[in-house]
């Protein structure tokens, strides 16, 4: 099937990049915060312009509306920004406005849409060779909705790791005040983690509500029309249990007597995290052009074989990823002296044991399946690059969990039941996590690209491959 849509389609050029953009600066902003006061504002503030400079930039060299790109695409990112920018305007008591700092939110647009524009014009003066083909802009949106939640599982993964999960106390308020109005000078350590996580989580709902939408005015396949629906409904669900990790129920209160957070709800969230991420990773690769124009460039009888290994290997995966979280939330202290399963904390740790150790034996079946495919894939298929490539990247990505996952083994071995985790834990552990949603991302990749790009070979015969 070859791509027939038109590649601005929708305004597909201006979302892409105006989300691309957004969601690179709040990465950005999100990162910087993370070391509080040491990085000083203005260089803050050069970096987010910079962003914008090169989004501008972007659409200018490559887009097709000329200074119009950069304006639209510029006040998209705008229009989002405004979300963070209510915590500048936000008063000390809940919902109280500062009428002064009002000025933010035409300033932010008007900032926003200035340097778009103006890296459009900059761009415009370098534009690619007319004879280029145009950039597959629906493509790329739907890869920044599938970037921005891997952004989103790193924060989660923050949260979790340094067992700040209930610094919020309430939901869908943060401590009273509408959660897009939390006042900037309230977020430290622990809240900050966790309510920009929360910040970050509408960002990555907003933008698979609009790839969803998009997809169903510009698509033809009514199969991605309802995947794309699906990846919404998830983020939804996923959102809610996230609201509800916190406070048990629906409630506005914030007395935590009304309150009852779940563990379990906590573990239920980390793992759909990652299947919300796995979903937008096959919209990504099923919406872009590459995969609408790829045809099979080889018959092989090893393909059989090879997507079945595909699928057994997603599926040990998530296994692995739920004996993961497990492990995570029954190891570390607070979890236990919170006691919020209502067991007895011995037996808590010994269940924590436990899943460690079903986790182990699993990264040998999950090693093996990894070996097994990847180096077929990478020595199979060598003249398929995106298989070939896959493969061997895959290879790399276990050598690297395996070495974080022995880290993160050592330092919560002896003691994780008895303190709280420092930076460094923190650092071991969520990169594991993060690695390990990067390996589902490679799973799913293989098993769709090895049902696009080959075919098994009839009767035998091996065909070339072009
Ligand atoms: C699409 C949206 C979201 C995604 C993909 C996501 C993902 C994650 C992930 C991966 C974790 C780490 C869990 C673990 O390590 O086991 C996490 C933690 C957490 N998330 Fe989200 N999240 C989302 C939205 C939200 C929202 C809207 C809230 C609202 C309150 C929320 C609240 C939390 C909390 C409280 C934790 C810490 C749980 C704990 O360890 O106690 N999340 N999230
Ligand atoms: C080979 C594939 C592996 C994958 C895909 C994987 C994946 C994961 C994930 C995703 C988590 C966190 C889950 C969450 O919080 O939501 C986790 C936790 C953990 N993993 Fe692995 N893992 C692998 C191998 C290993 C190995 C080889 C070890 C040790 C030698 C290990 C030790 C741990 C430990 C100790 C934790 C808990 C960390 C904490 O308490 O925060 N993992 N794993």
């Amino acid at each position: 099937m070859t791509n027939q849509l038109s590649p601005t389609r929708g305004g597909s050029d201006f979302l892409a990049v105006g989300f691309g953009t957004t969601v690179a600066m709040w990465s950005v902003g999100y990162f910087c915060r993370l070391f509080g006061d040491t990085v000083p504002p203005v260089l803050l503030f050069a970096l987010l312009m910079t962003c914008l400079l090169i989004g501008g930039v972007v659409i200018g060299r490559a887009g097709q509306r000329g200074i119009r790109g950069g304006v639209l695409a510029g006040l998209i990112a705008g229009l989002l920004s405004l979300l963070v920018v209510g915590s500048l305007i936000s008063g000390d008591t809940p919902n109280a406005i500062r009428t002064g700092a009002l000025l933010w939110v035409p300033g932010t647009l008007v900032i926003c849409i200035a340097i778009m524009t103006l890296g459009c014009a900059i761009g415009g003066t370098v534009r690619r060779a007319p004879t280029a083909p145009p950039p597959d802009w629906p493509g790329a949106l739907a890869a920044v909705a599938a970037i921005a939640t891997f952004v989103l599982l790193a924060a989660g993964g923050l949260v979790t790791g340094f067992d700040e999960g209930l610094a919020v106390v309430d939901w869908p308020n943060s401590e009273g005040y509408n959660m897009f109005l939390y006042p900037l000078s309230k977020m430290s350590g622990g809240v900050y983690l966790e309510h920009a996580h929360r910040l970050l989580g509408s960002l990555v709902g907003l933008t698979t509500l609009v790839l969803a939408f998009h997809i169903q005015l510009t698509e033809r396949r009514p199969a991605l029309k309802a995947l794309a629906w699906t990846a919404l409904a998830l983020v939804i669900v996923q959102g809610v249990l996230g609201g509800l990790r916190v406070t048990g129920r629906f409630t506005m209160s914030t007395d935590p007597s009304d309150t009852n957070p779940r563990i379990l709800l906590a573990i239920v969230h980390g793992v759909l995290g990652q299947i919300v991420f796995a979903v937008l990773v096959t919209l990504a690769v099923v919406r872009s052009r590459r995969w609408a124009g790829a045809q099979p460039a080889a018959a092989l009888p090893s393909v059989p074989l090879d997507r079945q290994l595909s699928v057994i290997l997603v599926v040990v995966l998530i296994a692995q990823l739920v004996l993961g979280a497990l492990t995570r939330h029954f190891t570390w202290a607070l979890d236990i002296q919170r006691n919020e399963l209502a067991l007895d904390p011995e037996r808590i740790a010994d269940i924590g044991q436990r899943m460690l150790h079903l986790h182990l034996a699993m990264a040998v079946v999950v090693g093996l399946a990894i070996v097994g495919l990847g180096v077929r894939a990478w020595g199979l298929y060598e003249r398929i690059p995106i298989l070939h490539r896959l493969g061997l990247s895959m290879l790399v990505l276990l050598v690297v969990q395996v070495a974080l996952g022995i880290a993160a083994y050592i330092v919560t071995g002896n003691d994780a039941a008895t303190r709280r985790p420092t930076a460094v834990d923190v650092a071991i552990t969520t990169s594991h996590q993060v690695v390990g949603a990067a390996l589902l991302a490679w799973g799913v990749m293989l098993a769709l690209w090895l049902r696009r790009i080959v075919e098994p070979a009839r009767g035998g015969v091996t065909a070339p491959a072009t």
